[in-house]
């Protein structure tokens, strides 16, 4: 009940094709979507709202400046994108579904639907992320309303490590396969804390936000999508199977009991909901001993090289929360091997990334 805004803005934004967070939640209930229409994001942009100067205000103007989301329409019209629609025999780019769907998502909204100033040129724009109906809208600039009360109203709750890894893995995991296979897309893998990371960001982090916490939630719902995606045939890529099992590996091994015996969504939640002060060391200390199952027999060199991909975006992610940060630097200097080590899928070496991984764990001060 409490997540309906999310999923109606999952469902609304990313349409039945791509809508890849789409079956943790109920279907979207018709009605309610006919009640609103979407707004872009000049909408957003009155001096008054986030139009103006400073973080709240200026947000308009620091995303269209700096957020990558905000050309990723313009991307549509690059060479390198024409290329990726002649192979596979888009006449163009920037009017397909198959692109606008995570490029320009507001393209797949319904003409009736559709607010007076909703430009695709908008790219990824604040609804993407934000959700943004007229009701929300004329209730989310009343001071006297709460967050909470915004949220009931169909402003998406973007504080939780939950909630964010719902609203971004939507465009960052699963992709058609023949996008990547025919037309050379780059293999999208989702890492929320390295991507919020990345993203310029037009918020404070005032809620005790954990770098380390992010990572792994966000791995528990990329999990989900890899899992549902292969299951129900979206992901008929090389490797799917393999890289499902990789990421079960991996949040089970960092998650210690907290991640055991649970189907992925129920983890991604209950790591969210329950984090005990010190798990982030925790966690780096299970994943610094994790060496041995890189010498395990049985598991498919394709599934190692999976998993050593994943780990070594995770090891970077608890390692940048670490307080300790002398020998944060030192295992850094491991981890740098690591990637290396971890480069290329079909030259992977399990024998020598264990190697590398048990010098990590003599830094970190061992397996816990
Ligand atoms: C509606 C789809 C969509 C959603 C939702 C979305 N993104 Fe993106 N994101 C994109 C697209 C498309 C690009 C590529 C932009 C371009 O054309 O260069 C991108 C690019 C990025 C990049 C730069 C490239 C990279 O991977 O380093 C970062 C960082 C990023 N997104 C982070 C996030 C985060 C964090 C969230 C959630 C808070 C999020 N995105 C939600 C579609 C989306
Ligand atoms: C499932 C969502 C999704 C779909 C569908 C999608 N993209 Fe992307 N695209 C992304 C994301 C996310 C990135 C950023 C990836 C990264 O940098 O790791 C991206 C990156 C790109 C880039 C590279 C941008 C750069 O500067 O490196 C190009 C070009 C591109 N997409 C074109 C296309 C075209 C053309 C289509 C349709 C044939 C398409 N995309 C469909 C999500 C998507
Ligand atoms: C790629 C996803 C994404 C897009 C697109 C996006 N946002 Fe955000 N936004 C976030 C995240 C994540 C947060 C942090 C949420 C939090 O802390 O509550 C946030 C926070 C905010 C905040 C709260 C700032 C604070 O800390 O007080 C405002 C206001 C905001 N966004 C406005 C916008 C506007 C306006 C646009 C369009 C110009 C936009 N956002 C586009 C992801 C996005």
């Amino acid at each position: 009940m409490c997540h309906k805004p999310l999923i109606l803005g999952l469902g609304l934004f990313l349409g039945a094709g791509a809508a890849a967070a789409s079956h943790f939640g109920d279907a979207v209930v018709e009605d309610e979507l006919l009640l609103h229409k979407v707004l872009g994001t000049a909408s957003c942009a009155t001096s008054g709202c986030h139009g103006g100067a400073g973080l709240v205000h200026g947000t308009v103007a620091t995303f269209r400046r700096e957020d990558p989301h905000a050309r990723s329409y313009e991307t549509l019209a690059t060479p390198r994108s024409a290329r990726m629609g002649e192979a596979l025999g888009i006449a163009d780019v920037r009017t397909s579904a198959s692109c606008t769907v995570c490029h320009a998502p507001v393209a797949s909204v319904p003409e009736g639907l559709r607010g007076e100033d909703l430009r695709v040129e908008d790219g990824v724009g604040c609804a993407s992320c934000h959700d943004s109906t007229e009701s929300w809208l004329r209730t989310h600039t009343r001071p006297e309303l709460d967050h909470s009360a915004k949220v009931a109203a169909g402003m998406r709750d973007l504080r939780s490590a939950y909630a964010r890894a719902n609203a971004c893995v939507a465009c960052h995991q699963v992709i058609e396969p023949r996008l990547v296979e025919t037309g050379r897309h780059p293999r999208l893998i989702f890492e929320l804390d390295g991507q919020l990371a990345a993203e310029p960001a037009h918020w404070r982090e005032v809620h005790g936000w954990d770098g380390a916490k992010a990572w792994l939630v966000g791995q528990a719902v990329a999990w989900r999508e890899a899992g549902a995606a292969h299951a129900d045939g979206r992901d008929t890529m090389v490797g799917a199977a393999e890289r499902e099992a990789a990421l079960a590996w991996l949040v089970a091994r960092a998650g210690g009991a907290g991640a055991a015996g649970s189907a992925a969504d129920a983890v991604a939640r209950r790591l969210d909901d329950d984090w005990p002060a010190g798990e982030g060391e925790a966690v780096l200390r299970r994943l610094a001993g994790v060496g041995e199952d890189f010498r395990a027999t049985g598991i498919s060199r394709l599934e190692q090289a999976y998993r050593a991909e994943r780990l070594v975006l995770g090891l970077d992610r608890v390692l940048a929360a670490w307080p300790e940060r002398a020998r944060a630097k030192a295992a850094e200097s491991v981890l740098a091997r690591l990637f290396t080590a971890a480069q290329s899928v079909p030259e992977f070496q399990p024998a020598g990334f264990a190697n590398l991984l048990d010098e990590l764990a003599r830094v970190v001060g061992g397996a816990g």
